[in-house]
């Protein structure tokens, strides 16, 4: 890589050249149908739908819609910013000072930086080994009289694992038991093979945070919400940021998104699998290079590069700079094991998977031979 660009925050030189780039970098789904969402949000523009306030409870129909994808009817969804603000609101609602969260590293690690905000500790259990997850006994022996919520990402970003309807069933049972809540994050549900909320076996205690950005490729808009009972919601609500709603455009986008889902998120999926089929083909050239979780169960995997002993951070730069690919290296989502591992998604026109395909070789041939 070329020293000058050493210091260069990747983001913004990525999004300076947005255009030109490969963007398998942040799990954004790039192939979802935009002329749908489109042409409802030009409706939107047209009758000059943002001169007002939404409606504090949103767009109507909206939350039902949410309601209805999760099969949790007798819940109620808060709209919010994004996944990542009902998580923050949550996080504020339920966690205070000294309550112990388990989770996992690697993980998504905004939400743990959430819950140290709250004063709260995320106790992480190390997982980057098979079974690639949390597994359900260790649950159990991480369990103090402190502990007060499991967080459950499922399927998980970065690994694209998934649970079995079993484990979730488990821990479910755990936090029933110990009088726990689940924080069950499924942003990236519809790319998995099966999913199991745990709000079906124990909606009592489990906050579902659910967002559009992944499945609906609608990341730009912020548009996400939390699901729960009417009872936890009471508390939960009380720390809702949005007294007067959130993004009305993006509600318009996603109310059309998920009206009409069932009828184009199957050919995403098929895209997105064929993706990761056709990069796990080029991986297998590789003595020194493995996938721990395949097929991923999320619309990301991680490919393991530590035997190469290569600066993940230098493969990321390369590959940006040089192939305008933009990947993730993993210190972002692992303390301590972000310099194995790059993160890649694939919900990307086939084109671009095949730039990928095609410059990862190279940039590995180049930086060893350096
Ligand atoms: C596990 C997980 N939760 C939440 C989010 C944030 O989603 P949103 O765009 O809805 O804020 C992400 C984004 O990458 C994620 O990976």
């Amino acid at each position: 890589m070329d020293n000058s660009k050493q210091d260069v925050d990747v983001f913004k030189w990525a999004h300076e050249h947005r255009d030109e780039i490969a963007w398998m970098s942040q799990n954004t789904n790039h192939i979802a149908p935009s002329n749908i969402i489109n042409d409802a949000i030009e409706e939107g523009i047209k009758k000059k739908i943002y001169q007002w306030y939404p409606y504090s409870k949103g767009l109507f129909g909206l939350n039902e819609l949410i309601l209805d994808d999760l099969h949790l009817k007798e819940q109620r969804s808060l709209l919010t910013s994004g996944g990542t603000e009902a998580l923050y609101i949550t996080i504020r609602a339920l966690l205070g000072s000294g309550d112990e969260v388990i989770a996992s590293d690697p993980s998504y690690f905004i939400i743990h930086k959430f819950i140290r905000l709250s004063g709260a500790i995320p106790v992480e259990i190390p997982i980057y080994k098979d079974p690639w997850k949390i597994p359900v006994d260790e649950i159990n022996e991480r369990i103090t009289s402190k502990t007060k919520m499991i967080l459950l990402i499922d399927p998980l970003n970065p690994l694209g694992t998934g649970y079995s309807k079993e484990e979730v069933k488990a821990i479910a049972e755990i936090a029933r038991d110990k009088k726990l809540y689940v924080l069950n994050d499924i942003t990236y549900r519809d790319f998995s093979d099966e999913h199991h909320l745990a709000a079906s076996y124990y909606p009592e205690g489990t906050i579902t945070i659910y967002s559009v950005s992944k499945n609906c490729g609608l990341a730009g808009m912020r548009i996400g919400s939390l699901v729960s009972t009417p009872e936890l919601m009471n508390t939960i609500a009380k720390y809702n940021t949005n007294d007067l709603s959130v993004n009305i455009i993006g509600q318009i986008a996603t109310y059309k998104a998920l009206q009409t889902k069932s009828q184009w998120f199957p050919e995403v999926k098929k895209i997105t699998r064929t993706n990761q089929l056709k990069i796990k083909n080029m991986l297998e050239n590789f003595e020194d290079i493995f996938l721990p979780v395949y097929p991923s169960q999320a619309n990301m995997f991680i490919i393991d590069v530590s035997k190469t002993k290569l600066d993940t951070e230098a493969i990321q730069g390369k590959l940006l700079f040089e192939h305008k690919v933009f990947v993730r290296a993993g210190n972002y989502v692992s303390a301590k094991y972000g310099k194995n591992f790059i993160r890649v998604s694939f919900s990307v026109p086939e084109e671009h998977a095949e730039r990928f395909i095609n410059a990862f070789p190279n940039v590995i041939n180049d930086l060893k031979n350096m």
